[in-house]
C-alpha cells in the first residue's frame, strides 16, 4: 500500500491484516510520522513491513514491487490539501500524477496489475444531482481535484489499453473519526483545514473560535451538508474492493459514503456531545468553492462490493475525540487517567 502511514492508510493497513492479507507500507513520510508504525505494531501485535520511498523514484519502486510478490496495490499516497493545491498547483501535479504514473509504469514492468485507487467526491466538482451516482458528470474546482480527476482518467486509459489490469476506483466522501484504540487518527490537527480538525482545535480552545463558513445555504439549518464516513468503514471498503478485483479480475468505480448527509451545525453539536466540551464558533461568509450539499448514492458500492457503512456521526465524533485526547495526554499520565471515570478506556494491545 502506498501512503500506508497516513490517516486513511493506517486504518486500511489494520483492516487488511484483519482480513488475512500481509500488507506492506510504502511511504515517504511527507505528511506522516514514522512513529505511527509503532502505534500500528501496538494495535496489531505484529511488526510492520514498511519501506521509506518516494513513489516518483521509479527504479526504487520497481525494485520493491519486484521482491514483494504482491497480489495487488492500494494506492493512497497523495497530497490532499485543497488550499495548499491552490498555492502550489505544480507540486500537486508532480506528486499526485507523477506518483501515479511512476506506480503504473512499475506495475506494468513487474506487476501486479490489481490496483485500488483513492479517489474522492471532489471529482464530481459542483454536483448536478443528489445523492450523487457514479455516472454523474465529473469536473474539478481546484488543482487537487484536477489531480484526482486526471488520475481516474489515466487509469481508465491504462485499463482500456490492457485488459489484464483490474482497477478499483474508490471515491471517498468526507472521511472522519479514528480507530477504536485511539492510537491512530487524523494528524496534524494544527494545520488541517477540514471540518473535524477545525472542530478539534476549537474543542481544545486552541486559537480563535471555529469559523463556520456559510449559514445561508438551502439546507435544513442553513449550513452546508456533507456525507461523513467513518474511517474504519472506509477502510473496510478497501478490503472489499481488493477482494473483488482479485476474485473476478474486473474493475469498478464506486462511491464510498453513507448516503446520509449531516450539516456543519449538526456535526458541531454531535462533537460537543461526544467530547463534553463547548465548541466555540462564529458564523463566517461562505468559503469559496464550497457547495451546499454533497451526499453519496451508496447503492452501487453495496451492489458490487457488498459495502455498507455501519458507523454513524456519533461514533465518528467519539472516536476522533478519543484519539485526540490520547495524542494530547503525556504518555506517563495515560495509565492514571484511563482508570478515572469519564476518560477513554485503557489501551488494548491487540485488536485483531
Ligand atoms: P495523508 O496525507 O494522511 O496520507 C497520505 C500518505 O501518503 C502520507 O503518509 C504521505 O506521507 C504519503 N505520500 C504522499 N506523497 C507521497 C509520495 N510521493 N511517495 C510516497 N508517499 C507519499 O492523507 P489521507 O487522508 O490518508 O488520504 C489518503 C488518500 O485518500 C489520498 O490519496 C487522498 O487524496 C485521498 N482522499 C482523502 C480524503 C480525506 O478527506 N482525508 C478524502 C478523499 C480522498
Ligand atoms: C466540510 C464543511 C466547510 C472547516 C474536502 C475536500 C474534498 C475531500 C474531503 C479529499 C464545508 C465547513 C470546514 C472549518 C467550516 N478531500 N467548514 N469551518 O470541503 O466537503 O471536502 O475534504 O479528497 O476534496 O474538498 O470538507 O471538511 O473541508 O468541509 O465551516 O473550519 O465544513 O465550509 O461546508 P469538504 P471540509
Amino acid at each position: 500500500m502506498t501512503g500506508g502511514a497516513g490517516y486513511i492508510g493506517t486504518h486500511v493497513y489494520i483492516e487488511l491484516l484483519r482480513a488475512g492479507f500481509r500488507p506492506a507500507i510504502l511511504d515517504n513520510f511527507s505528511n506522516s510520522d514514522p512513529a505511527v508504525l509503532g502505534a500500528l505494531e501496538e494495535i496489531t501485535g505484529q511488526p510492520v513491513d514498511c519501506t521509506r520511498i518516494d513513489l516518483r523514484d521509479g527504479p526504487a519502486l520497481s525494485a520493491v514491487l519486484a521482491q514483494g510478490r504482491f497480489a495487488g496495490v492500494i494506492h493512497l499516497a497523495a497530497l490532499k490539501s485543497v488550499p495548499e493545491s491552490l498555492l502550489h498547483p505544480s507540486a500537486y501535479v508532480d506528486n499526485n500524477l507523477g506518483g501515479l504514473v511512476s506506480l503504473v509504469r512499475a506495475m506494468e514492468a513487474v506487476g501486479p496489475r490489481a490496483l485500488v485507487f483513492s479517489s474522492s467526491a471532489t471529482v464530481y466538482g459542483t454536483p448536478e444531482r443528489l445523492p450523487i451516482p457514479e455516472d454523474a458528470a465529473r469536473g474539478f474546482t481546484n488543482p487537487y481535484g484536477f489531480t484526482k480527476l486526471a488520475a481516474e482518467q489515466i487509469l481508465e486509459m491504462v485499463a482500456t489499453a490492457d485488459p489484464r489490469w483490474a482497477i478499483g476506483t474508490l471515491r471517498y466522501f468526507n472521511p472522519a473519526g479514528a480507530h477504536s484504540s485511539g492510537l491512530i487518527g487524523e494528524a496534524p490537527v494544527e494545520s488541517a483545514t477540514n471540518l473535524f480538525p477545525a472542530i478539534a482545535r476549537a474543542a481544545l480552545c486552541r486559537g480563535a473560535p471555529l469559523q463556520l463558513f456559510g449559514s445561508d445555504y438551502p439546507t435544513r439549518d442553513g449550513t452546508a451538508e456533507r456525507d461523513f464516513i467513518h474511517v474504519e468503514d472506509l477502510a473496510a471498503g478497501h478490503v472489499l474492493s481488493l477482494r473483488r478485483l482479485l476474485d473476478d479480475g474486473r474493475g469498478h468505480r464506486v462511491n464510498l459514503g453513507t448516503g446520509q448527509g449531516h450539516t456543519v451545525l449538526e456535526v458541531i453539536r454531535a462533537y460537543a456531545a461526544a467530547s463534553g466540551r463547548d465548541i466555540p464558533y462564529r458564523i463566517a461568509p461562505r468559503r469559496p468553492g464550497d457547495v451546499a450539499r454533497c451526499v453519496a448514492d451508496p447503492a452501487l458500492a453495496e451492489r458490487l462490493l457488498g459495502f455498507r457503512a455501519t458507523r454513524g456521526l456519533e461514533a465518528m465524533c467519539h472516536s476522533a475525540w478519543n484519539a485526540l485526547i490520547r495524542a494530547e495526554m503525556p504518555r506517563q499520565a495515560r495509565a492514571r487517567a484511563a482508570a478515572r471515570p469519564g476518560w477513554p478506556a485503557p489501551l488494548q494491545r491487540s485488536l485483531i
